[in-house]
């Protein structure tokens, strides 16, 4: 009995420090807000759930982040700029999406934000009403993360993985047809 006890605080110590080791590996990954965890019929999702792209090796980008590049064009570019880039009027929304929290960037677009005072004159439309930007906002702010994690080159996107039917369904029953 004796002999047994000094044995297990070592192997209390030993458990501490592997547990510690995998705890240091494991934490960049949860943290990460670009690096796609899982998919799910065409969607690709973090370790946190949020919405990011995926591009394959040979280019190939996901359904969301090619019908977002068409969509932010039609929607938000007259004001953030040709491919998230920015201009003299409105911030470059490729860093708001990666710098933004997922939930504040759904915020802002679906209610709008003012900054109108004596120096600035700024506003951001709510869009909350608008079809054609609600059932899109994951294809527009997964387009915006890969513009702004330099995984995707300016221009329309060459090669893309198809849509899914899932994709499909969710944009008819958003758009109400
Ligand atoms: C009429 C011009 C206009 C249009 C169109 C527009 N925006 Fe904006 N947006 C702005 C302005 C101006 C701001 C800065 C508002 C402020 O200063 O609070 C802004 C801010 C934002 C922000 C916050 C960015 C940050 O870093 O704080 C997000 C997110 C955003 N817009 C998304 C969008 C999306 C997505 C679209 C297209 C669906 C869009 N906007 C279309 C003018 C516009």
């Amino acid at each position: 009995m004796t002999r047994t006890r000094p044995a297990l605080p070592m192997i209390l110590a030993a458990w501490t420090l592997m547990a510690g080791a995998a705890g240091a590996q494991e934490a960049p990954a949860a943290k990460d807000n670009i690096t796609a965890a899982r998919h799910e019929n065409g969607r690709y999702y973090t370790a946190d759930d949020v919405p990011t792209f995926n591009i394959a090796k040979d280019g190939t980008v996901d359904w969301m982040t090619y019908s977002g590049f068409r969509r932010y064009h039609s929607e938000c570019h007259v004001c953030h700029g040709p491919e998230g880039e920015g201009s003299s009027y409105a911030p470059a929304l490729k860093k708001s999406a990666i710098t933004m929290d997922y939930y504040d960037f759904v915020e802002v677009v679906t209610n709008g934000r003012k900054k109108v005072n004596v120096a600035e004159n700024s506003v951001m439309p709510a869009f909350g009403q608008n079809a054609n930007v609600m059932c899109y906002l994951d294809d527009i702010y997964t387009y915006l993360k890969a513009r702004g994690a330099d995984a995707l080159p300016r221009g329309r996107p060459g090669k893309k993985e198809p849509k899914s039917d899932a994709i499909r369904d969710t944009e008819s029953d958003c758009l109400g047809h």
